[in-house]
């Protein structure tokens, strides 16, 4: 089963990053997407694809193309002013008319230095995900609360919970994929 994990922080020492770094080492068969900088701003001008083929900037056709080859999707997303990151938001408004994510599992996490554990932003992303997908359970959904407490700063877990939750987590998409999406509990 092949998962993407894109982390929604472009920052160096991202604790978001950190966390889509340990899932690989949870489950090898996770690839991480690594252009999300990169990726030119949504412009419905150039955003130029049929069912045939895409004319779209090419990294958005890579985005897509990545998106389309895999059974999985989890993102794990910063909080900034109750929002997901304009970054995270830009890669998904690409996906929105393309379609690839379309009945794909996502699982989202959020994770903050707050006590909230980026609650806001979670909802957020769930709310976008139902409307790229269709649907989401609550079993793929996760809020990390005090993350610099759980992970250290050489970006190791060091919170034994953390590594269950990310665990459970990841077991719950791979068993939204088995039984198909559209029966998971909502
Ligand atoms: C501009 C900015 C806005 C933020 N807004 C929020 C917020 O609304 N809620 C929250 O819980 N944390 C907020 N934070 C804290 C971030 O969640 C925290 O810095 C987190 O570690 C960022 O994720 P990262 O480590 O993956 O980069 C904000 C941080 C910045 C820099």
């Amino acid at each position: 089963m092949k998962i993407l994990a894109i982390s929604g922080s472009l920052r160096a020492k991202s604790y978001n990053s950190a966390i889509i770094r340990a899932l690989k080492i949870i489950d090898t068969n996770i690839d991480i997407y690594k252009d999300l900088d990169k990726l030119p701003f949504f412009n419905a001008d150039i955003d130029n694809h049929t069912l045939e083929e895409d004319n779209s900037p090419v990294l958005v056709q890579e985005l897509r193309k990545n998106i389309a080859r895999v059974d999985a999707i989890v993102i794990s997303t910063p909080e900034y002013a109750f929002e997901i990151p304009g970054v995270l938001k830009n890669a998904l408004d690409w996906l929105v008319s393309s379609g690839e994510i379309v009945d794909k599992p996502v699982a989202v996490i959020s994770a903050s230095t707050s006590g909230m554990g980026g609650d806001k932003a979670n909802i957020v992303l769930m709310n976008l995900v139902k409307v790229l997908t269709g649907d989401i359970s609550k079993e793929l959904s996760l809020c990390v609360s005090r993350v610099n407490k759980k992970i250290d700063n050489k970006g190791k877990i060091i919170d034994k919970v953390l590594l269950d939750e990310l665990k459970t987590l990841l077991n719950n998409l791979k068993l939204t994929v088995k039984k198909g999406f559209y029966e998971a509990d909502i």
